[in-house]
């Protein structure tokens, strides 16, 4: 496993290498639906995938499963030593050239270009960027101010640092890429219980459509954007380290496989599934929360007494409906 040295990888030592090749070129583009699914051109044996977050979870998830279909893999967190132990794990599938550990926090802008440098110089291309770390400590709306700015500073700040400094290489790369942020659901239906988590994840939606919008309308549009959402994962985030994983949730493999299958295909909006929450039930839920606005119902009426039962019988309907 390489520590994060300045060193260049040389080409034989590493899979399939990916010099940094000129710009991209239209005459070159190959159209997505032509290619099967063995040979996508960004999800590729010996393309590079960089994953923040990779130390735990469905970052150290990610970066296995990427791993195993052959990709480079640069594995960036706040946590070293759990970094170490899964830096360990991806080389043992990938070979210890092939791996990059760089302790990174995504918040601090200077700590993210030191990963774009070491990046680039081994390996000179991104295919997949995973903007993935994300933490949740508890707030209301009007208390623990400092927790709101760093759920912001790492959530929102962590991923449009780490747009703003890898975009514009990307988008002069010659091959295709993707970049996947991960929003949450909390983001879209904005459950009580945590106001500045679920903020920074509708911020997270709201940028990732405006980063999509900007770099399918290039002339080139080499680089793609995609909403992974989540459903609910056993991971540190969501208590892996107190309890053994809950019936109703599913595995960090289970939700990274089912994202790899959906950014394959193209899709934007990755909103997975979990064993308790069917996608059916995720549409309603998220056309009720968009109908408060339309039929001027009060904020978040899905949790108001008033409106419980009418929420229930939308549902019930709903889905006796398919
Ligand atoms: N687990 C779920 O049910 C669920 C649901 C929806 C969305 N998500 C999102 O999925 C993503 C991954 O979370 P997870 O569930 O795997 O949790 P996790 O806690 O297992 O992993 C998150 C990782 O991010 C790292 N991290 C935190 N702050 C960082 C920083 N400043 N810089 C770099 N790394 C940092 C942590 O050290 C940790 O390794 C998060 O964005 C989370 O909000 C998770």
């Amino acid at each position: 496993m390489m520590l994060d040295r300045p060193v260049l990888v040389s080409g034989r030592s590493s899979r399939n290498g990916s010099p940094l090749r000129p710009p991209y070129s239209s005459t070159s583009s190959t159209s997505q639906t032509d290619i099967p699914d063995d040979m996508h051109p960004v999800i590729h044996a010996g393309r590079v995938a960089v994953i923040t977050g990779g130390a735990s979870g469905i970052g150290a998830a990610a970066a296995l499963e990427l791993a195993k279909l052959g990709l480079k893999i640069a594995i960036a967190d706040v946590n070293p030593s759990a970094l170490e132990d899964v830096g360990k794990q991806v080389a043992a599938i990938a070979g210890d050239s092939n791996v990059l550990v760089i302790p990174t926090d995504v918040s601090v802008l200077e700590q993210v270009v030191q990963l774009k440098d070491k990046v680039y110089e081994h390996w000179g291309e991104v295919a997949v960027l995973m903007n993935n770390a994300g933490i949740g400590p508890k707030g209301t709306s009007w208390d623990g101010i400092e927790n709101w700015k760093k759920v912001f500073d790492v959530n929102l700040f962590g991923i449009v640092n780490v747009q703003q400094t890898f975009v514009p290489l990307m988008i002069h790369q010659e091959n295709q890429s993707m970049i996947i942020n991960t929003g949450s659901k909390q983001g879209i239906t904005n459950p009580p219980g945590n106001a500045a988590y679920n903020a920074s994840k509708a911020a997270v939606k709201s940028l990732t459509e405006g980063l999509a919008y900007e770099l399918r309308e290039r002339p080139q549009p080499n680089v793609t954007a995609h909403l992974f959402i989540p459903g609910w994962t056993h991971t540190g985030l969501t208590g892996a380290s107190s309890f053994s994983k809950p019936p109703g949730a599913w595995s960090a493999e289970e939700t990274v496989l089912y994202m790899l299958d959906k950014v394959r295909a193209g899709d934007f909006y990755i909103l997975c599934p979990d064993n308790e929450t069917r996608r059916e039930l995720d549409q309603l839920r998220i056309m009720w929360s968009a109908d408060d606005i339309v039929q001027g119902r009060p904020a978040l009426s899905r949790w108001h007494k008033d409106y419980k039962a009418l929420f229930e019988e939308f549902i019930a309907n709903g889905l006796a409906g398919l």
